[in-house]
């Protein structure tokens, strides 16, 4: 375990927080999950379970660890419970508005020495710690969907990262038994500066008339081999998250290459997010996805 990292705080009780609540506790560390409600905590709490009995299922882990690590995640439905934390992962919704709303709640209450950390996938790292009453205890952990079985970790440094909470954000992830890379501060980061612009990309190809939804992710699970289509995997990270991140490249970088494709913005304005909403690029409905296009 890390070093003086024992007890971690995680907001936001989604798939990305519930995913890190789980690792962190599968690695031994007391985890306090906070939401906006029970309501969503207790959701956040289904999946982790369900998730971990998977992996019993599959002898990845075994009974008495699944055991254990339920027993280590504890609800936090208000901020206060997370001032014994000694390092808080930040994993609300990709809106920089939401984050300093929360920041700006949860920096009164916490140890001075915490270390207050974000999982986001694409704002800068430097502008969210300026907004905190620690941008030198401030840093990017960005882990990659589904938590429990992707491998790498983003670590992001803000222009004040101090090098003692660089090191401890990196002993944390080694102790997770993940690996991994470091990127600048710079918009996407590393992951997603390359794999948006190339489900961007398929987008379009779709939009153009290139090919049908089926055709795109065929061509490139057989083809590249790539584990999911990129439609695929544009409804399983979320259409409202590859539309926010391609906003971000295109305004950070001001190149017109990453101006989002106009049919992503349509499916968003639809409401149709992808796995979460029941539609997307696929209608999740029916015992079988099929193909909106
Ligand atoms: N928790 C625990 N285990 C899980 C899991 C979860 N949430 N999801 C899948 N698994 C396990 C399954 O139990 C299964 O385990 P076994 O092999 O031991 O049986 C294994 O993972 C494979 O799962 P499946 O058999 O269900 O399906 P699959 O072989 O199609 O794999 C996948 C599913 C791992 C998601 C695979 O399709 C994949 O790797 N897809 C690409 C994912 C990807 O690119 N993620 C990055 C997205 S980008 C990102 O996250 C950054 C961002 O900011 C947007």
């Amino acid at each position: 375990m890390a070093t003086n990292i024992k007890t971690i705080g995680i907001i936001g009780a989604g798939q990305m927080g519930g995913g890190i609540a789980h690792v962190s506790a599968l690695a031994g560390y007391d985890v306090f999950l906070n939401d906006l409600n029970d309501e969503k905590i207790e959701s956040g709490l289904a999946t982790i379970n369900g998730n971990l009995a998977r992996q019993v299922a599959s002898e990845k882990i075994s009974e008495s660890e699944r055991q254990a690590a339920v027993e280590r995640i504890r609800s936090a439905n208000h901020m206060e419970a997370l001032g014994s934390c000694d390092l808080i992962i930040e994993a609300a919704t990709e809106d920089e508005a939401i984050k300093r709303r929360i920041y700006s709640k949860l920096c009164p209450v916490l140890d001075r020495n915490a270390i207050l950390a974000t999982n986001t996938s694409s704002i800068s790292i430097t502008r969210l710690a300026a907004s905190t009453d620690r941008p030198e205890k401030f840093v990017g952990v960005h882990f990659m969907n589904p938590v429990p079985v992707m491998k790498l970790v983003e670590l992001v440094r803000g222009i004040a990262t101090d090098e003692n909470t660089f090191s401890r954000a990196r002993e944390y992830v080694d102790a997770l038994g993940k690996t991994t890379a470091v990127s600048e501060d710079f918009p996407g980061f590393m992951v997603n500066r390359i794999l948006l612009p190339m489900i961007n990309e398929a987008i379009y190809t779709l939009y153009e008339g290139v090919g049908s939804v089926d055709s795109i992710d065929s061509a490139m699970r057989l083809g590249a081999n790539h584990p999911m289509g990129p439609l695929q995997l544009a409804d399983f990270i979320g259409l409202d998250t590859c539309l926010s991140i391609m906003q971000v490249l295109y305004d950070g970088l001001a190149d017109t290459k990453y101006r989002p494709c106009p049919l992503l913005v349509k499916y968003v304005e639809a409401g149709w997010l992808g796995r979460k909403a029941g539609r997307g690029f696929y209608d999740y409905r029916g015992d079988e996805p099929v193909a909106t296009r």
